[in-house]
Parts: C-alpha cells; structure tokens; sequence
C-alpha cells in the first residue's frame, strides 16, 4: 500500500516538474504581451495618472506643458502606449515628430521624462522587467521628439 502510495507521490512530482519546465520554456519563448504585462487598458490609464501628477510637479520639465490640454493629452498618451506596447488599438493623435517640432526638447528633458515615468510605472507597483520592455520602446523614439 505504501509502496503505491510513494510511487503515486512520485508520479504528481515529475508530473509537476513537467508542468513546472514547459511553464518556464513557454515564458521565454513567448513573453507575456507587453500591453497584458502593463495591466491593459486600465493599468496604462492608471500610470498616465500618474505620469502626469509626476510632470506636474517636476520643474525640469512643465514649462514644456504650460499650454497643454491635459485631457487631450491624457487621451493620445494612452492610445500611443497601448499601440506601443501591442495592444489592439490604433493610435489616432498627432505624430511624434509633428507634436514635439519646435518645442526645442533637449536631452535632459527627455531623461528627466523617462523618470517621470518610471515614477509613474513604480507608483503603478508594474515589474520593473515590464518597465524596461516599455522604455526599450520608448527610447527607440528619442530621435522623433529630441529635433534640436
Ligand atoms: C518617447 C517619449 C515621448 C513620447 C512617446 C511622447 C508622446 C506624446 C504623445 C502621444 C502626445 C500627444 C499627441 C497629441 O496630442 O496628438 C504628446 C504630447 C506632448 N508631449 Fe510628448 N512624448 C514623449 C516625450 C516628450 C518629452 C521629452 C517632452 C518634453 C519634455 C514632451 C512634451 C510633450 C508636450 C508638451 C505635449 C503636448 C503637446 C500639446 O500641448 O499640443 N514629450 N507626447
């Protein structure tokens, strides 16, 4: 009986080592979509709110935002991380290039925005592997908003 009872024991082990194996083989081969990781829709709003709270209050770079329509932004800048980070929207505001030209954003101020997110992401308790795929992104963009 207790022979039984240990090879079933040791059946659910190798059945949970299985499980455990393929689980961490199929989270390399195919990481969680970034927009899922980010919490969807409502954890991209939740880390706007945030982001914005944090640029509100960052002197290095609210001059920048002195005749912003929050809301407008608010709307564009969740649509713009839901396409960026894969998930099913379109982003339907203005380009990158075409909202940033003439506003003379320096590198200082696109890394003191970086932290404002990052701020951002951190208040939102989002992973900090999450974090860096969405900045990975973000920094790829540097060149549309930097046109100095
Ligand atoms: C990769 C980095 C950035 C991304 C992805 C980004 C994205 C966006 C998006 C999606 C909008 C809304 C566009 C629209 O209204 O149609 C926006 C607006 C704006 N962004 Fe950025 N941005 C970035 C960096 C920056 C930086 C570094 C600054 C300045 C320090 C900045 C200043 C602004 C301002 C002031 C607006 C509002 C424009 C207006 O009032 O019409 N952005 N940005």
């Amino acid at each position: 009986m207790s022979m039984i009872r240990n090879f079933s024991l040791g059946k659910g082990l190798c059945a949970l080592t299985l499980v455990m194996l393929l689980n961490a083989c199929s989270g390399t081969q195919h990481p969680e979509n970034l927009y899922s990781a980010l919490g969807g829709e409502a954890g991209i709003a939740t880390i706007t709110d945030y982001f914005i709270v944090e640029i509100a209050n960052d002197e290095r770079v609210i001059a920048y935002f002195e005749d912003t329509n929050v809301e407008r932004f608010r709307y564009f800048f969740i649509e713009h991380v839901c396409m960026l980070s894969d998930g099913p929207c379109e982003y339907t505001g203005d380009s990158l290039v075409d909202t940033h030209v003439g506003m003379n954003v320096t590198g200082a101020a696109f890394n003191a925005i970086v932290e404002d997110l990052m701020a951002a992401m951190n208040k939102a308790d989002i992973a900090i592997g999450t974090q860096n795929r969405l900045l990975a992104r973000m920094a790829e963009l540097r060149e549309q908003v930097i046109q100095l």
